[in-house]
Parts: C-alpha cells; structure tokens; sequence
C-alpha cells in the first residue's frame, strides 16, 4: 500500500476537478485528482460547447486563454425559429455586451490537462477501485488501484467531482442529503457533421416533430441534435433519415436550412433534472455533475461545474490563508442559489421548446404564442439574453 498525503483529494477529471485543481495551484494549494477512466477517453468524448461569459473571464485571468482566443467562436446572440421564420435574439445589446463562445468542452480539458502538465502536480488516470472514508472526521482519506497498486491518500478535505454516475454521492449517508429530480419523457440525438456551418450563430427551432438545436464547433463542423425518445435507437436511423428531419424542424421558409456533410459522430443522451441538498457533508465537497443535472437546453451544465469549483477554491484558500471556515461553511448555500435559478432556466428552455409526449395541440398553440411574444417583447428577450449569457460569478 502506498501512502501519501495532500491537502484537497479530487475524485474525477472532467472540467469540475481539473479546473478545482488548477484554482487551487494558482493559490498555492496542493491537490491530487484521480480518474476512472482513460485520458484518451476523457479527452475524445464529445459533450456540450457553450461558454458563458464568465467562464471565458475566468479562462483568461487565469492562464487558460491562449487557444480559447484563437479557436474559440464569439457568438452576440441565438435564433429562435418556429413557423417558418428566424428571430434574433441579440444578447450583446439585451445585456451591455456580454455574449457567449462556443469551445468545445473537450477543448477546455485539454486546456485543463496541459495546465495541469505544467504545474508538476500529480493526475492519475485509469485508476480502479476508488473509495473515500472518513470525511466524518478530520482526515477524510482516497482509496484507489494504480497499475497493480493499491493506494491510500490522507487528504484535509475531499472534492467530489466525479459526475453524475461517481463514487462521492453515494457515499454519503441517504439520509444527509435531499435530491430534487425531474424526468423528461424525451432525448436528444446528436450528430457532429463534416459541413461549414450554415449560420453564423445557434439556431433553437420548435416545430409540429418537436425540438431540434444548430450547433457548432468550428468553421468546417456543425453539431446539430434532434428531440427523439430518451431510448432512441440509433440503428434505426440513416444518416439520410437524421439529416431530412434536421431540415424538416430547422429549416426555414427564407430556404435557410444546415449543410449536409458526413457524419462524424452520433449519440442518444436522456434529459434529466437533478439537485443534491446539501453539496456537502463534512469534509466532502460535491461540484458539477456530482451535485446537479441540467436538461441541455439552457447549456449550463459546464458552467455550473466552473462556478461550483470557483466558489470552492476561494472557500479553501480563504480556509488555508486565514484559517476561516465562513465560505467553506456557505459553499453549499452559495453554489445552490445559482444551481437553481440554472435549473429553473433549462427546465424553462427545455419545456418551451420541446413537444413533450402526451402534450396537446392546446399545448403546442401556448408554446408558439409563447416564442412569438418572447421574440416581440424586449423585456421577455432581456429575461431570455441575461440567464443565457450567465449572471457574473460571485
Ligand atoms: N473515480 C474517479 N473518477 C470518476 C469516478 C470514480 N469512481 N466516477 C466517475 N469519474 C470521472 C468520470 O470518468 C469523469 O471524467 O469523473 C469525471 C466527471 O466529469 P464530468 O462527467 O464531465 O462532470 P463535471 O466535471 O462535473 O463536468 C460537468 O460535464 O456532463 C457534462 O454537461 C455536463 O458540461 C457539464 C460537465
Ligand atoms: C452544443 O454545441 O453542443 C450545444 C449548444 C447549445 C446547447 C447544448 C449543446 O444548448
């Protein structure tokens, strides 16, 4: 058994743990993330590419800018299109100039692993068997396997970034915590396309079929999904079938409509809501998608992970600096406040713009008068720019 000792223990690699370790090096403090999986893996999987505002901010002012400024697309606004017809929402000035970039999350990663690379702190991946105890106490402790080697890390607190399907959650005692969840009877399919983008900005689209979402990710490949049942098989579609439905719901009465290009990549992901109270027990800390699901609608998700594990790092420093507990004891409450209002926003996106099954055409009317007053309304289009854009962080 191999023992060691660091000051925050990081269970999961993805975009919450990585970016809690770069924070806490920057702050002087020591950390050592361990990852179930493959870095191959974690690098290649395709998720989300929506950054917030502040998010981008936080990139910069801490080191993480350099590729994010090249490669990165700003973007000022969204289009909505339902009936036939493209509507602009202009987010720069609905907000005084904030907007979103679209980088892919594997992009942040990679930006995340370098960083990591850099600081000589130690990130294992493919670990197995990984278990934490005693974060009752004062010395929470990690246990994992290493090429063969068992292995044991003393750590002062432990940071449970270890998504949605982790060890940390389940962890804790059922009773100590209260978890909120929303099911929605529909998925999304997602495709990553070999085609120049055919807007130069997303495109949400409500047609009769149901939802359907233009993406991007750079100027020679689109992503775009599809609402589809949330155990869609994906055998039973041709890359023909996917692409005339994508034109049936995005396509607009001005001819616009996405360029066809093969067909890269593919996948089903279920929609789901999810809120852990409290993000803490003991010297345990939850961030991201160990402590919150959002449906994809709003693009949060990332966002989320990043304030959580801002909001981390300043508590733990401040911890470490001053010996004060004050923000460590208020991470939760903190983090909760805008995980909901988060929440309250994609379920808002996600029901206004999807046909959910047993809905009505009652149903269908509402949310069409809904999208025609919100893209008539600058008020109602300020509400939609200043959630989508990100409130600052704290
Ligand atoms: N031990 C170590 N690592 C683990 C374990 C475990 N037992 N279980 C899971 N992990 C790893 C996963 O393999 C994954 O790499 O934890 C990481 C969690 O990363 P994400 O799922 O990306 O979650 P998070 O970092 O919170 O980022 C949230 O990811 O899912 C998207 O939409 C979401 O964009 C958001 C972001
Ligand atoms: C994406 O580009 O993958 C994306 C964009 C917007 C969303 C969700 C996903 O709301």
């Amino acid at each position: 058994m191999t023992r060691t000792r660091t000051q925050v223990g990081i269970v999961g690699a993805g975009p919450a743990g990585l970016f809690l370790g770069h924070l806490l090096h920057l702050e002087g403090i020591d950390s050592v993330i361990i990852e179930d999986r493959s870095r191959d893996y974690v690098v290649e999987r395709v998720r989300a590419g929506v950054l917030e505002q502040g998010t981008v901010d936080l990139m910069r002012e801490t080191g993480l800018g350099e590729r994010l400024d090249r490669d990165g697309m700003r973007h000022g606004g969204v289009y909505l299109a339902f009936q036939g017809r493209r509507h602009r929402i202009d987010f720069e000035a609905l907000t005084g100039g904030r907007g979103i970039t679209i980088y892919g999350q594997n992009e942040v990663v990679k930006d995340l692993i370098a960083a990591r690379c850099r600081s000589g702190r130690p990130l294992f991946y493919s670990v197995e068997d990984v278990a934490v105890a005693d974060f009752d106490g004062a010395r929470p402790r990690i246990y994992f396997r290493f090429e063969g080697e068992e292995h044991e890390i003393a750590c002062d607190f432990v940071a449970g970034c270890d998504g949605s399907h982790g060890v940390c959650r389940p962890s804790i005692p059922a009773s100590a915590l209260r978890i909120y969840e929303r099911d929605y009877q529909f998925g999304w399919l997602g495709i990553l396309a070999q085609a120049p983008p055919a807007s130069d900005e997303l495109v949400y689209a409500l047609n009769e079929s149901g939802f359907a979402l233009f993406s991007m990710r750079s100027s020679t490949v689109t992503r775009l999904y599809l609402q589809c049942a949330p155990d869609e098989d994906l055998g039973s579609w041709s890359d023909d079938a996917i692409w005339a439905e994508l034109e049936k719901r995005l396509g607009t009465a001005d001819g616009w409509r996405p360029n066809r290009g093969p067909i890269a990549q593919r996948g089903v992901t279920g929609m789901r809501s999810v809120v852990v109270e409290p993000m803490r027990h003991g010297a345990l800390f939850l961030a991201g998608d160990a402590a919150h699901i959002v449906p994809p609608t709003g693009a949060k998700g990332l966002n989320l992970a990043v304030s959580d594990v801002r909001t981390l790092s300043r508590a733990l420093a401040m911890y470490y600096r001053e010996g004060r507990t004050g923000m460590l004891d208020r991470y939760s409450d903190t983090c909760l406040r805008r995980v909901w209002r988060a929440q309250r926003f994609s379920w808002w996106m996600t029901s206004m713009l999807h046909r959910a099954p047993g809905s009505c055409e009652f149903d269908y009317r509402r949310q069409i008068a809904e999208l025609e007053y919100l893209t008539s309304s600058r008020a109602a289009m300020t509400s939609l720019a200043e959630n989508y854009v990100g409130m600052a962080l704290e």
